[in-house]
């Protein structure tokens, strides 16, 4: 069966469109906390360790979430290459970085559905800019709920009654990060510019600064504060979401990473515009506002919905980076490989 890597390790046009997919995700602090080792059936995927903003995500939650959502663009990218992605989490209990193993399945025809996501993977983006007033339709949240349901994730759209009391929750979060040196110092690390800069976030992704906050996205100028910013006045009262799981380990939270991609695609396919705004869940007696474990529940994500300009790419890194070569595989990259 054809799993997609040529016989150097290199990945073949089927492997490389999945991987290149994958690499779309978005991930905390755009760290692209993620690397691909060529499996015999098709691949491994494997937390980068060096990558996760300790601070901030101290356990990993963060980093793991943001794999499962390159794992959801993995699979549709290969259901939208006419492939069944068979997926296992955490295939090895021994092996703690190895979150996920993909393997070529049987070959599948991509329903509209499948192909609407495929397409969307590389026109979603986190907007950090005002939206329009214009309401989210009831049957389009309904949708969101739904395409979180499909991958094992709760989504409860906040009661507009309730969004103040969520808005300050996520201002309180911002204003104590705000309040840290530590905070400024690592996120000075992942929003330094520097030339060919291919990870963390970039200028042109900050948005302006919303004054008055009645959205508190996550000030990524606070460090540069003059870069390419003015200030602009937000909308009155965003529409949130927050994403739930029933536990709380590395396996819930690559099934969140999953819903969460599966909401924001099917929202790009929906022409909405989203924000991610996670700071509360960060401290964990915040994070308890929002449900405990008591309930069954733990938030995982919130999400902000709307109807907004068009945002920026941040870069990404280029595929050779992201491969690993796996034991016992030729070392393939630029035809170093010797044979016979
Ligand atoms: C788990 C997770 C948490 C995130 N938290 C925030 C956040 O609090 N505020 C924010 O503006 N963006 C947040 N993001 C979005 C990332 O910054 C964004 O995905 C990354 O910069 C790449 O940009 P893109 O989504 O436009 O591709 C988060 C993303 C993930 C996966």
């Amino acid at each position: 069966m054809n799993t997609g890597w040529g016989w150097n390790g290199r990945p073949g046009p089927l492997m490389a469109a999945c991987l290149e997919a994958a690499g779309a995700a978005p991930s905390v602090h755009n760290s692209q906390p993620w690397r691909f080792r060529p499996h015999p059936d098709g691949v491994d995927v494997l937390a980068d360790r060096q990558r996760q903003v300790d601070l901030i995500d101290p356990d990993g939650r963060e980093l793991t979430i943001s794999v499962g959502a390159a794992v959801f663009n993995l699979r549709v990218a290969m259901l939208a290459h006419g492939r069944t992605p068979v997926l296992r989490l955490l295939p090895e209990p021994g092996q703690p970085d190895l979150l996920a193993r993909i393997t070529v399945g049987a070959p599948i025809e991509a329903d509209e559905t499948v192909r609407l996501l495929a397409r969307a993977v590389a026109h979603r983006r986190t907007n950090r800019r005002p939206f329009t007033d214009l309401p989210v339709p009831p049957e389009v949240l309904d949708e969101l709920v739904a395409a979180a349901r499909t991958e094992h994730g709760r989504l409860a759209v906040v009661d507009p009654l309730a969004g103040p009391s969520v808005v300050a929750l996520i201002s309180t979060a911002e204003d104590r990060r705000r309040a840290d040196p530590a905070y400024w110092v690592e996120l000075e690390r992942w929003t330094r510019e520097r030339p060919g800069r291919l990870d963390g976030v970039p200028p042109q992704a900050f948005g302006p600064w919303p004054v008055p906050r009645t959205v508190p996205v996550r000030d990524f100028g606070l460090v540069w504060p003059a870069r390419r910013r003015r200030v602009a006045a937000f909308e009155d009262s965003p529409v949130l979401a927050v994403l739930y799981t029933t536990a709380d380990g590395p396996r819930d939270w690559l099934r969140a990473g999953q819903a969460l991609q599966r909401v924001l695609l099917t929202a790009t396919v929906r022409g909405l515009s989203t924000t991610l705004m996670t700071q509360p869940l960060e401290y964990p007696e915040l994070r308890d506002l929002l449900g405990g474990s008591a309930d069954g529940r733990r938030a995982q994500a919130i999400i902000r919905i709307g109807y907004g300009p068009l945002s920026p790419p941040v870069p990404r890194r280029p595929l050779d980076e992201l491969i690993d070569s796996a034991p016992g595989w030729p070392v393939g990259v630029a035809g170093v490989t010797s044979v016979g």
